[in-house]
């Protein structure tokens, strides 16, 4: 596995790749990996022929100064989990690699940025855009993996090649939980044993659901669940929605074409924590 810390490294073994017509997987992470982000690098390894990791805690997208200090880094370990899985290049360059040009990269997105996450972290998807266009330019990947635990970002960062006219294929890959149901996420290490319990009921209450979908309408089905959380100790909602999966919307009826996504925030003492599941109708 290399290891490359800089831009320079990271294009002359890019140069390298392109020279044996190698294509290359990319999967952009912040650290703390787990078995989540680890499922990412087995799929682009089926996939392509050199699978490349970025570790980058990104500043930009987090609208929560405190939550960007808090944010979980581990580096030794990271390399160690990515060495245990065959990933071929791990970049982690410096805000300066990052940052350091000056760019006309103002993404907006309209409708999609302005529900859900975009609604309650405001300039979320901004920052996001912002560091993945840029990682997108300087890997120069032909295909992109992404996990459907941020459901929404995955939506946005489709919707972001779109705009930058890029031909790299962003795939999505499924959610990897704990035994409990609950989302593996880097958060979660900052959760008691208690709050880890506590907070498997964010799943529990997705999948009961599942089960209530020819019960209720859509809108009956978003109060049951926010019941749910309302009523669980220790867990307080800050939305749950039942959308279309490529306008983001609400749905209100599940008559209405296209997949259906619930998707929900949670925090778990003063963790926020996201989930979300494609119902089957
Ligand atoms: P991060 O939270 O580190 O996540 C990196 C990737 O791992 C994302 O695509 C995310 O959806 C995926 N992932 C996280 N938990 C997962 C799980 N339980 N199952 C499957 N996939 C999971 O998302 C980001 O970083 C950043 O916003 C980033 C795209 C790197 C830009 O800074």
């Amino acid at each position: 596995m290399e290891l490359v810390k800089t831009l320079a490294e990271l294009q002359s073994l890019l140069a390298s790749y392109k020279e044996q017509n190698k294509s290359i997987g990319f999967v952009p992470t912040m650290g703390a990996l787990h078995e989540g982000h680890l499922s990412l690098i087995k799929y682009s390894k089926e996939k392509t022929d050199i699978t490349v990791c970025s570790i980058f805690v990104n500043p930009t997208q987090f609208n929560d100064k405190k939550d960007f200090d808090k944010y979980p880094q581990t580096p030794e370990q990271d390399l160690k989990m990515l060495e245990a899985v065959n990933c071929d290049l791990v970049f982690m360059p410096s805000y300066e690699d990052v940052y350091g040009e000056d760019m006309q990269d103002n993404f907006t997105f309209g409708s999609l940025e302005t529900v859900m996450e975009g609604a309650f972290r405001p300039g979320h998807f901004a920052g996001v855009a912002q560091v993945v266009s840029r990682l997108f330019r300087m890997v120069q990947p032909d295909f992109a993996f992404f996990g459907q635990k941020d459901f929404q970002q995955y939506v946005i960062i489709k919707d972001l090649v779109r705009q930058m006219q890029v031909p790299i294929q962003i795939e999505a890959c499924p959610i990897i939980r704990e035994k409990s149901g609950l989302a593996m996420s880097s958060r979660n290490q900052r959760l008691s044993e208690k709050e880890k319990q506590e907070a498997a009921k964010i799943y529990q209450s997705l999948a009961q659901a599942q089960e209530l979908v020819h019960q209720k309408t859509p809108q009956e089905l978003k109060k049951w669940v926010e019941n749910q959380i309302e009523k669980s100790e220790g867990l307080k909602l800050e939305y749950f929605d039942i959308v279309d999966d490529k306008s983001l919307q609400s749905v209100s009826s599940w008559q209405d074409k296209g997949k259906k996504v619930g998707c929900i925030a949670v925090f778990c003492g003063n963790v926020r924590l996201i989930d979300n599941i494609v119902f089957i109708l």
